[in-house]
């Protein structure tokens, strides 16, 4: 692996394997696919990716009917996504992004099986929004090539691509996925391993503010959002936006970010978010988070 040199962008004939196919990796196969690589989704809750592709395939048909995507474009890029019936179909991926659940043990198992199964030639990017790359990746034969490609929610709207090196990420690798993200249209900026990165450091505050103000009951969430969002200049309020991300996911990455920390009563998790993971409120992917979605909408906040 040391001596390989990687392209300054992977070409578009590269297989992308996309593993977990939840809110973020559907988004993230998507957009590879238009950019032009031949996809693989993978999820080990069965049935789970091929639900994703359906909805993939909704949301190319959304572009198409607002003319940000031709029809030939979005037929071409849903045909090049298919769903991997195990990890073992993966073994020719060039560039595997790991979009599993925000628990360390389960992305580091995750690359560890991997391993096993890819060439020494693949990448292996992680999606993780606040753990240590280096963590992810110590203890793997090859850790020099396990680099943070750390995506936003919605991922095909949000330009934002933060590529995050560990301690012993490879610089080159780190660049070619840079390049890649470039040429995917979206923006990548670089950063080291640190609790967070960039974004999830410096939104850390934003929700725990908006949640301790609730907690003492200064304002309603709906007042909140909408004081961010009207006077602010926020695209959202930290309420909605924590139901747009996933409470789960959310409460998970404040966790990580605290303990990282060594504690730091600044990043301390909030009660009344772990209630809501406890009940299975989640946020708009459940139905039910700060707000209602979807058939319940019309009915009473929690
Ligand atoms: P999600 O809960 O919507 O989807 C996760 C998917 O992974 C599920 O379909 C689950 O069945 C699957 N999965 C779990 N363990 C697996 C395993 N061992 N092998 C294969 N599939 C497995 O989660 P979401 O929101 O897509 O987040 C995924 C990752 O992306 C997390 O690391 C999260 O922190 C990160 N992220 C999330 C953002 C968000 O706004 N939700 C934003 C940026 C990053």
């Amino acid at each position: 692996m040391n001596n390989r040199k990687y392209p300054h962008a992977l070409s578009r004939s590269a297989l992308v394997a996309v593993i977990g196919s939840g809110t973020m990796g559907a988004g993230i196969a998507q957009v590879a696919a238009v950019a032009g690589h031949p996809v693989l989704l993978y999820d080990s809750r069965e049935g789970a990716a091929g639900k994703a592709i359906g909805a993939i395939c909704t949301n190319l048909d959304k572009l198409v009917s607002k003319d940000k995507l031709t029809p030939a474009l979005a037929q071409a890029a849903s045909q090049r996504i298919s769903v991997a019936q195990s990890l073992e179909e993966l073994h020719q991926a060039d560039l595997v992004i790991e979009a599993i659940v925000e628990q360390l043990a389960a992305k580091h198992e995750l690359f560890g099986k991997l391993e096993a199964i890819v060439s020494t030639r693949c990448i292996l990017a992680t999606n993780t929004s606040s753990l240590s790359i280096t963590q992810i990746a110590a203890g793997l034969q090859h850790p020099e090539r396990v680099v943070g490609m750390h995506f936003f929610n919605p991922v095909p709207m949000m330009a934002l691509v933060e590529i995050i090196s560990g301690l012993a990420s490879d610089a080159a690798l780190a660049q070619c996925l840079h390049d890649t993200a470039l040429a995917w249209g979206k923006t990548p900026v670089m950063a080291r391993s640190t609790p967070g990165f960039i974004v999830n450091r410096l939104a850390r505050p934003y929700y725990a503010e908006g949640l301790r103000m609730l907690h003492e009951g200064g304002a309603q969430p709906a007042t909140i959002d909408a004081v961010m969002r009207e006077a602010g200049g926020f695209r959202m309020g930290p309420f909605e936006l924590m139901d747009l991300i996933g409470h789960d996911v959310n409460f998970a990455v404040t966790q990580s970010v605290f303990h990282a920390y060594f504690n730091d009563p600044r990043f301390t998790p909030s009660l009344i978010q772990q209630e809501l993971v406890h009940a299975g409120y989640l946020g708009r992917k459940s139905g039910r988070g700060f707000y209602r979605y979807g058939e319940a909408a019309g009915a009473p906040r929690p």
